[in-house]
């Protein structure tokens, strides 16, 4: 570059005149600054650990997720950041293998995960997807994620979205998936037949709506006889409706806080552990007799009703013949009464007329 000579001659841009000396001010700082933040390759907004392979990142107003991570990472928290979509590919946009094991991206206002959104990342392990507000999950948003072991839904507002958890599950068949927490997401049903294809060790359902375990679900918990169940903190409706669950509870090692599991419905019954009830007290015989009762009841009232409608179709004629006997029959007496009155009435008339 000449002496004296303007950066801008070099490039023909008119827009923007910096004299030389200026430019190399400004250069410096920048440098410097860059030197600062790409020290060790570390992404913008992110502390770097290389002896504990640990990259942590917090933003409050960041819409994207650092694709620049150093080779050396092998778990990336997050926090903060304003995500909202998490689109294919997110993690590796040019399609490298990343070396991450762990993943944390609680709290960053994710709302949808798209197909294929942690494309890229073989190794992964664990998933943390806790406090995020997740309202629609592609069917194949964890594909690729061979390696995973663990899940983190907790407190993630799931309602709806949590049929789409385990759609998405069982699309990708995530076959070393042994933990899965979906604690704190008012599910009112619990995800235990839909997850069926799954081979899980641990599945947390603690913090929810949960206010009885079908009979499906129940068989499920049989066939995995393998799989630790937690449920405290759900408000049990203790009817007949739970039995199968009630029973496989007092027969099973399965459910390690099963004495945490109380009664919040009916009344009478609201904070009583459901391990202190006794079978009698699910009111199933009574209400099953009586069902069937009524059910018997009803059937045996329409049978005979049918009855009654054939025999009055079938003696039509006859019926109508008796009708007509009996409408005359109650004529003659009409008559021989008004006679009769006609001549008591009035004695003196009678008098009279004699
Ligand atoms: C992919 O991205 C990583 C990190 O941004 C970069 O180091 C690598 O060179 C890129 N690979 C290709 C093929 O573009
Ligand atoms: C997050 O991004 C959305 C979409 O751009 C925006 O509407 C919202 O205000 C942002 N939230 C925060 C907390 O910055
Ligand atoms: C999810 O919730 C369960 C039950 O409260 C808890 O044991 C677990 O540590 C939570 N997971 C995370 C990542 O906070
Ligand atoms: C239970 O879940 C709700 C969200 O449904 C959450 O706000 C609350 O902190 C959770 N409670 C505990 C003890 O984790
Ligand atoms: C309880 O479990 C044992 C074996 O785990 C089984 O033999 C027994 O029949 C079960 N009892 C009931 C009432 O289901």
């Amino acid at each position: 570059m000449e002496r004296g000579k303007s950066w801008v001659d070099y490039y023909g841009n008119k827009a923007v005149r910096i004299p030389k000396q200026r430019y190399f001010c400004w250069t410096t700082v920048m440098c410097a600054l860059c030197l600062l933040t790409k020290a060790d390759g570390c992404p913008a907004h992110c502390t770097c650990r290389e002896s504990t392979g640990i990259v942590t990142c917090q933003s409050l107003r960041e819409r994207t997720v650092p694709t620049d991570l150093p080779q050396w990472a092998t778990t990336l928290v997050m926090r903060g950041y304003n995500i909202t979509t998490l689109l294919m590919d997110t993690f590796s946009p040019n399609g490298t293998e990343l070396e991450l094991v762990n993943l944390s991206l609680s709290g960053n206002n994710i709302q949808i995960i798209e197909a294929y959104a942690f494309l890229g990342l073989v190794r992964l392990e664990s998933l943390d997807l806790s406090h995020n507000r997740l309202v629609y999950i592609a069917a194949e948003a964890f594909g690729g994620l061979h390696k995973l072991h663990y899940l983190c839904l907790n407190d993630s507002s799931l309602g709806f979205a949590v049929v789409q958890v385990s759609d998405a599950l069982e699309t990708v068949r995530l076959r070393n998936l042994k933990t899965l927490e979906l604690s704190g997401n008012q599910l009112t049903t619990a995800p235990i037949a839909n997850l069926d294809a799954l081979n899980l060790e641990v599945l947390v359902l603690t913090n929810n709506s949960i206010q009885t375990v079908g009979k499906e679900d129940v068989s499920s918990l049989y066939k995995h006889d393998n799989m630790r169940v937690y449920l405290a903190s759900n408000p049990f409706k203790c009817d007949c409706e739970l039995e199968g669950f009630y029973i496989w509870l007092t027969n099973s090692s399965q459910c390690p806080d099963a004495s945490m599991l109380q009664c919040s419905d009916p009344h009478r019954k609201k904070g009583i552990p459901l391990e202190k009830l006794r079978r009698g007290d699910l009111d199933c015989t009574n209400t099953s007799l009586e069902t069937e009762s009524y059910v018997f009841l009803s059937i045996v009232l329409a049978l005979i009703g049918v009855v009654f409608l054939m025999v009055l179709y079938l003696n039509r004629k006859g019926i109508k013949r008796w009708l007509n006997n009996i409408r005359e029959a109650c004529r003659d007496q009409m008559e021989v009464y008004h006679y009769r009155y006609e001549q008591d009435s009035d004695p003196r008339l009678a008098n009279v007329a004699v």
